[in-house]
């Protein structure tokens, strides 16, 4: 799947964890092909969510979705292996964590594991801070909120700029990472950030809260088409 593809990703931080199976079959029965899963550790953001334990146990409950894991956390190269045992497929990591090794040196341990791997921008850090890693990299996470939590409204003056900025980059030098955003996206606010170069749309609240994901999914769809 290249970059002019556009797909919905459900955010499972919005699912009901007390059934994590059937929400996962849930979410591959109303058309997702990629799984998003925000872990965080209560440091670099200020929430805990999961760790590698409950990306290995979605890994059991479905053994075809693409599972794009995104590491809201300090040291990301610190617990990179246990992420890679765990299924995951994309891993994306944030350029504002801290590091034992570096940045680049962690995405090159990501691809030398067979994985794809993704750099994540803070709604403040620029485009700029990205350039080092363009070459390196098969995605690129504008975040559309300040991350941490599910269901806040999306920044688009704060953000949609650095998005297109990124698109025209990338274009004008012929590089192909998909550009994925993450946070407060409906219906109503993913043609705004297609309209600016993504292609990857995560929905959590707008996918998984509707009682009906077939219906959230398709309207989703319909409104990134
Ligand atoms: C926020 C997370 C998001 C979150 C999005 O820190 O990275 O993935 O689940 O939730 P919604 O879609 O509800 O804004
Ligand atoms: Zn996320």
């Amino acid at each position: 799947m290249d970059h002019t593809t556009n797909l919905i990703l459900p955010s499972l931080l919005a699912s009901d964890w007390s059934k994590i199976d059937v929400e996962v079959k849930r979410a591959a029965a109303a058309g997702a092909q990629w799984l998003h899963l925000d872990v965080m550790d209560g440091n670099f953001v200020d929430n805990i969510s999961f760790g590698p334990q409950m990306v290995q146990v979605v890994r059991k409950c479905t053994a075809d979705m693409y599972l794009d894991v995104h590491l809201m956390i300090h040291r990301p190269d610190h617990y990179l292996e246990r992420f890679i045992k765990a299924g995951a497929q994309n891993i994306t990591i944030h350029v504002e964590a801290s590091y034992d090794t570096s940045v680049l040196e962690t995405l090159k341990r990501i691809r030398a594991a067979g994985l794809h791997c993704g750099i994540a921008l803070h709604p403040s850090t620029p485009f700029e801070a990205a350039l080092p890693f363009v070459n390196d990299i098969d995605l690129l996470l504008v975040m559309t909120v300040v991350p941490g939590f599910g269901g806040q409204p999306f920044m688009e003056k704060e953000t949609m700029p650095k998005l297109a900025a990124a698109r025209d980059y990338r274009d004008a030098h012929g590089l192909k990472f998909h550009l994925e955003v993450d946070g407060g996206i409906y219906t109503h606010t993913a043609p705004i950030a297609k309209q600016h170069g993504a292609n990857l749309f995560v929905c959590g609240t707008s996918s998984f809260g509707p009682p009906d994901m077939n219906q959230s999914m398709r309207d989703l769809a319909a409104s990134v088409a």
